[in-house]
């Protein structure tokens, strides 16, 4: 029996699975780290966090496993995406990681269109300056930090960084790599353009692959650490988003995904490059050789609702202890029982600015029309919606560019929610269907783990044989046309508070 290992270094912690060769998980373990919020806008985490946490998951899945480390066919790799890591030249971080949820970076966005162009840089990187994305973060260190810009030797992404502490390989592959906002995505490779206007010196980044391609093999120190076998190979992997696609089965053009994590995803393929050059939704290379993607971001969904579960309920907390059931069960049963609109309480979901549809750092969330009568219950019920609605607003953009969304599935915690599916299905107006086993972006790094070592012959052929989904769930018209009301009044609410968030920003 062989096995397939997939890490994916989330913003709230990294799991790690071990697969056998058919794709069933067989031992998972997840460990958490903190985000680090020094200031407003700000987001950052410490590399060395994502290092430890992988080498013990590796560790923990292979004892409780009982696989043999020699076993072990492929280890893929899959992470947060656009996350800055600098290491100077004996390979150590010289300052945390400023991660993609960061909004420090407005100026150097601004920057970034003066250098390069605005319509030079969506023609070569496939989308608008963002200040979610790489390159607006790297100038911002090179005009803030320029001591540690000196020191610089190596710029990776967050799971590169830890292909690097395994392998000591610096490279990475396109599906994240595009996510910088320094390739040409249309010609899959660094764009020495855009390197040369941003004085970025080629130098400083990783070799470009493939993700299903064999990137390097574990070292001894690293097979020390972590248990694997020296040699096991590393492939290319993905961003967390092209991780899940393949986890998915969301590899040919027509199919789409939705994941709610942290942020919330949508995500479809098409097999030539398409672009919005309004820029409100983004474009990158797919993890399938020779395929792009548009996508979209919703920079605070599960981070809405985790942040209400920490900050308001405390008893759904209790109870869920005393139960032994997850909170946000209690909380999402809650919401159940409180009519569509939350009895007129909308919430918009831009607790650390916006990315899709709307790129904007300085907006903020919202509650609008807050009453005494509302409760908790009225809360969390909003929060579910504000996040659905933010999805439907981005679908209403890929069907605008003639990407079609009709095959839709849900994922990551969000999908598992029955209620919050089912509010997708309504708004999307298609069916909605989830997978039998949501390893997400895990399943999907081993798979391509799985091709680049032989034991399936293409990402395709990987997933037919592994991805299974479960029955959808049907849109019901009338709740859709319960919904509509609500979905139009959150639409103006971005258009009417737009400037008044940039006040809100400029006070002192
Ligand atoms: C996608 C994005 C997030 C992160 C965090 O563009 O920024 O989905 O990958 O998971």
């Amino acid at each position: 029996m062989k096995y397939l290992i997939g890490i994916d270094t989330g913003t709230s912690g990294t799991k790690t699975v071990i697969f056998d060769d058919l794709g069933t998980p067989i031992a998972s373990k997840t460990v958490e780290y903190p985000m680090y919020q020094p200031h407003n806008g700000w987001a950052e985490q410490d590399p060395e966090d994502w290092w430890r946490a992988a080498a013990e998951g590796l560790k923990a899945v292979l004892a409780k496993s009982g696989a043999s480390p020699d076993d072990v066919a492929g280890v893929g790799l899959s992470g947060q995406m656009h996350g800055l890591v600098m290491l100077d030249r004996d390979g150590r971080p010289l300052r945390p990681s400023i991660i993609w949820c960061d909004q420090r970076t407005g100026a150097e966005c601004d920057q970034m269109n003066r250098l390069i162009g605005e319509k030079r840089v969506i023609e070569i990187t496939a989308n608008p300056p963002m200040t979610g994305f790489t390159a607006s973060k790297i100038l911002w260190v090179q005009n803030n930090e320029p001591d540690i810009y000196a020191r610089c030797a190596h710029i990776l992404l967050p799971k590169d960084y830890i292909r690097y502490r395994l392998t000591g390989e610096f490279a990475t592959e396109v599906s994240d790599a595009s996510g910088m906002q320094l390739m040409d995505v249309g010609g899959r490779c660094w764009s020495s353009e855009i390197l040369e206007k941003l004085s970025i010196d080629r130098s400083l980044l990783a070799e470009m692959h493939e993700s299903p391609d064999v990137t390097g093999k574990v070292h001894s120190a690293a097979a020390a650490e972590t248990g694997l076998a020296v040699g096991t190979p590393v492939v290319g992997g993905a961003g967390d988003n092209p991780a899940a696609a393949v986890g998915t089965g969301v590899v040919s053009e027509g199919t789409a995904f939705t994941t709610i994590g942290t942020s919330a995803v949508v995500y479809a393929v098409s097999d030539s490059i398409r672009i919005d050059m309004k820029g409100r939704v983004h474009s990158l290379c797919a993890s399938v050789p020779g395929k792009w993607t548009v996508m979209s971001c919703t920079q605070g969904a599960g981070l809405s609702l985790k942040w209400l579960r920490d900050n308001c309920c405390a008893p759904e907390i209790a109870e869920a202890e005393k139960l032994g059931v997850d909170p946000y069960e209690i909380m999402t049963g809650l919401a159940a029982g409180i009519p569509i609109g939350a009895d007129r309480l909308l919430f918009l979901p831009y607790l650390m600015g916006e990315r899709s549809p709307h790129p904007d750092p300085d907006c903020r969330g919202v509650f609008f029309g807050l009453s005494a009568m509302h409760g908790r219950a009225h809360l969390i019920r909003s929060v579910l919606e504000g996040v659905a609605f933010s999805q439907r607003e981005c679908v209403d953009v890929f069907r605008e560019m003639g990407v079609p969304v009709s095959d839709m599935t849900a994922t990551g915690g969000g999908g598992r929610s029955r209620l919050w599916r089912q509010m997708l299905a309504d708004l999307y107006e298609c069916p909605v269907n989830t997978l039998t086993a949501d390893e997400g972006g895990a399943l999907g790094v081993a798979l391509l783990a799985g091709v680049g070592t032989g034991i399936f012959s293409s990402v395709e052929e990987a997933c037919a044989a592994v991805v299974k989904k479960s029955a959808p769930l049907m849109p019901d018209e009338k709740a859709g046309e319960r919904y509509k009301p609500y979905f139009s009044l959150y639409k103006e609410l971005y258009l009417r508070l737009k400037d008044t968030y940039k006040t809100l920003a400029g006070i002192p």
